[in-house]
């Protein structure tokens, strides 16, 4: 057992989070995580507000252990989300982005611990300020929007700036990650892009394939689906959104174009209205200032990632990724690997301390 902060404030087993997944992180893999002791979140981004009260009572159902809910802070109905949270005793609220000090208080008042997600130390140190309980850093290396410091850069600063517990995230997968980052001053890690690549996982096996099939360099942060860096798998897609964007004025338009083709194509298929669309694409943003191009696009995101993540297909899907992917080349269920991290941790320490007594 290894105790910390982090596993102290959350009542959990171990330090050891599954970070938020759009379309993938429902209560299942929640549920899975809780059960084998760690801290599972709800990606509620992409979900409508009855999906969430949906996914919330199911994972209640299937865990009495502590789990979480994920969402957006500049959600326009974040307030009923909340309410949801509330409503659902739901241990947990982790933010995708700043939360307003009056919605941490509002949660802390009602017993849920708060969570904030960050990629630099001045944001950490913002919401630390506003009375956050714990924050998820996530370096450069991770899947999905991210920042710019690495992982090995950005934990050690984070840690150093702050008071509450932090959760190191971006490229973590095994025992020896997990004591780097409690070596680095984290108090536990979170991981995305291992826990999709888990039996209890729900994205279909030939998406998985590809991302076991992967290397090392197998992902790209591009900017063309959605105008900010998202880090995914390199695929004839993305090669072809990158290099329609490189392309100038008309490759753009014509890349918009093609957005606008897929969400309309997508919308006829799913019978989501534009509204809704345009509510999931910007629910995937970490920020809200967005052009109207950027919007357009945005509703773009969730229908790519829909049509890998939901509808099984990596040849026309966007697949957020970590670079992790490429050390990954196995499918364990939530508590093998759970065991697996916590058991290799251990052997970790042993070793470390043998090192200094020789
Ligand atoms: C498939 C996938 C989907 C993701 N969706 C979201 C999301 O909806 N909201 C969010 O805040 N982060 C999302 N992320 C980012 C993760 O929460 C986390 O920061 C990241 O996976 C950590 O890096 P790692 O993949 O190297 O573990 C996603 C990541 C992946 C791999």
């Amino acid at each position: 057992m290894i105790r910390t902060p982090l596993t102290e404030l959350l009542r959990i087993r171990h330090p050891i989070v599954q970070a938020a997944m759009g379309y993938v992180s429902g209560p299942r893999l929640a549920a899975a995580t809780s059960n084998a002791g760690g801290l599972g979140l709800i990606a509620s981004a992409t979900m409508s507000l009855d999906e969430l009260r949906d996914a919330i009572s199911e994972t209640a159902g299937r865990t009495d252990a502590p789990f979480g809910v994920n969402l957006r802070a500049d959600a326009p109905d974040a307030a009923e989300r909340i309410g949801l949270i509330i409503a659902g005793r739901v241990p947990v609220a982790s933010f995708a982005q700043a939360p307003k000090p009056e919605l941490i208080a509002a949660l802390q008042d009602a017993g849920v611990i708060t969570i904030a997600s960050v990629g630099a130390r001045r944001h950490a140190e913002k919401v630390a300020a506003w009375g956050i309980d714990a924050v998820i850093a996530t370096g450069g290396e991770g899947g999905g929007h991210i920042g710019a410091v690495p992982t090995s850069l950005l934990i050690p600063q984070v840690a150093a700036a702050v008071d509450i517990p932090v959760i190191a995230a971006g490229g973590f997968f095994d025992g020896r990650g997990l004591v780097a980052a409690l070596a680095y001053g984290a108090a536990g890690i979170a991981m995305g892009t291992r826990f999709l690549l888990t039996s209890d996982s729900p994205v279909a096996d030939a998406v998985k394939q590809v991302y076991l099939a992967a290397g090392l360099t197998g992902t790209v942060v591009t900017t063309r689906v959605d105008g900010v860096p998202h880090r995914v798998l390199r695929t004839t897609m993305v090669d072809h959104l990158e290099r329609a964007g490189r392309a100038g004025r008309a490759g753009q338009v014509a890349g918009l174009l093609r957005a606008a083709g897929n969400a309309a194509a997508f919308r006829g298929a799913s019978g989501l209205s534009w509204r809704e669309m345009l509510r999931q694409g910007r629910a995937m943003r970490r920020d809200t200032e967005l052009t109207w191009g950027q919007v357009l696009m945005a509703a773009n995101t969730p229908v790519l990632l829909r049509a890998a993540m939901v509808d099984g297909r990596p040849d026309l899907g966007l697949m957020s990724s970590g670079q992790v992917t490429g050390l990954i080349d196995d499918l364990p269920s939530c508590a093998e690997l759970i065991e697996a991290i916590m058991a290799e941790a251990g052997r970790c320490l042993d070793r470390l301390a043998a090192v200094r007594t020789a």
